[in-house]
């Protein structure tokens, strides 16, 4: 018996994984191990010679099975040592570098456009997307019968019950802030404001929400030549070509006299929109030479002072510059569209380093 025993406990201190150690166990203490055929042996000895072999072969099979539990669970506590050494894993690595996200067509045409008129000499203003119908309209010449109130399909602000004050309006254009402007600088003035509007419109090139850039430029000399000149240079500028075709058509502003808008060549063929080729027109702004009255509303004498404004289409610049043919993708928020057309945001625009590279 001692034999036995030396024998099992050293096997099971062998053993190497739980396979081996199975084995093991079925051939000590099996229901055809060795320490089984021994219990059959009882049967065939004295009853005295039982009393002494019983107990022990008993011992012997208790000291087994706990050495083979042990064991088993020692080979467990050296699995899972061996699954931490191998399956570890720093947590305080750094994560993988990811994209920080895009820039929008839009935010990255008007850093863009922001980047030429500072070249030419424009410092960039902001006023307020809900503003009062004064500055919306009357200090723009538009009194309240005038039509172009309603041809601008405005947004009106819900003003309490009983206030029987003008509504506040969501600016319709960014022209307002040609009177904030002036009001807070005085002339000379030369200025840009790039930001949203809303008229109540919507279909392919047209949306309730859309994106102005408003230009003026006040001194004494100022000309329609001015203008045309700059426009023209930002337009070269914006779209990296030597060459734009420009069509400027004799139009009406209520705060500007003359007024002019401006239609870029394009073509729309096969659903793809691109500049300078085709039979298409796409306007792309409104300008014209400030109206005295406006000049005067700003607080500015317009006997001293003259000078020419322009509100150009940032989105519509966007669309033709990048190729993007429906406006109304630019405000569904669609992942996808934006992983598309989006720019990085770490590239920023310069025109000596290179607009939308
Ligand atoms: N505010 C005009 C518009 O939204 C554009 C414009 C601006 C025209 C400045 C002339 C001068 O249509």
């Amino acid at each position: 018996m001692d034999d036995l025993k030396v024998k099992y406990l050293t096997q099971i201190a062998n053993a190497s994984d739980e396979a081996e150690l199975e084995a093991v166990r079925l051939a000590a203490v099996g229901k055809k191990g060795e320490v089984a055929l021994k219990m059959r042996e009882l049967g065939k000895m004295t009853p005295e010679q039982r009393q002494v072999a019983g107990p022990a072969l008993n011992a012997l099979k208790d000291e087994i099975n706990s050495a083979l539990l042990a064991k088993k669970a020692a080979l467990a506590d050296a699995a899972l040592d061996e699954r931490l050494r191998s399956e570890w894993l720093d947590v305080t690595l750094p994560t993988r570098p990811r994209g920080v996200g895009s820039l929008h067509p839009i935010s990255q045409a008007s850093e863009e456009l922001t980047a030429i008129f500072a070249e030419l000499g424009f410092s960039v203003q902001e006023g307020p997307r809900v503003d009062t119908d004064w500055y919306n309209f009357d200090a723009l010449n538009i009194p309240g019968h005038h039509p172009a109130r309603a041809e601008m399909d405005t947004f009106y602000m819900h003003r309490a019950e009983g206030d029987d004050r003008p509504p506040h309006v969501l600016r319709t254009h960014t022209s307002p802030v040609q009177i904030r402007s002036m009001e807070k600088m005085g002339a000379p003035l030369r200025i840009i404001c790039p930001g949203g509007v809303y008229r109540a419109d919507y279909d392919q090139t047209h949306t309730p929400m859309f994106h102005q850039v408003e230009g003026l430029a006040l001194d004494k000399n100022i000309s329609m030549a001015n203008l045309k000149w700059v426009l023209e240079e930002f337009v070269k500028a914006f779209f990296e070509v030597d060459d734009v075709e420009l069509r400027f058509r004799a139009s009406h502003f209520p705060f500007t006299e003359p007024s002019a808008e401006v239609d870029i060549r394009c073509s729309w063929e096969g659903g793809t929109l691109k500049i300078g080729e085709g039979d298409d027109w796409l306007e792309i702004l409104g300008s014209g030479m400030v109206h005295p009255k406006v000049i005067a509303a700003g607080g500015i004498d317009p006997d001293v002072y003259q000078g020419f404004a322009f509100g150009i289409g940032i989105d519509r610049l966007a669309m033709l510059k990048y190729g993007i043919p429906d406006l109304r993708a630019f405000f569904e928020s669609d992942l996808r569209w934006l992983r598309h057309y989006g720019f990085s945001c770490l590239d920023v625009p310069t025109l000596h380093g290179g607009l939308s590279r």
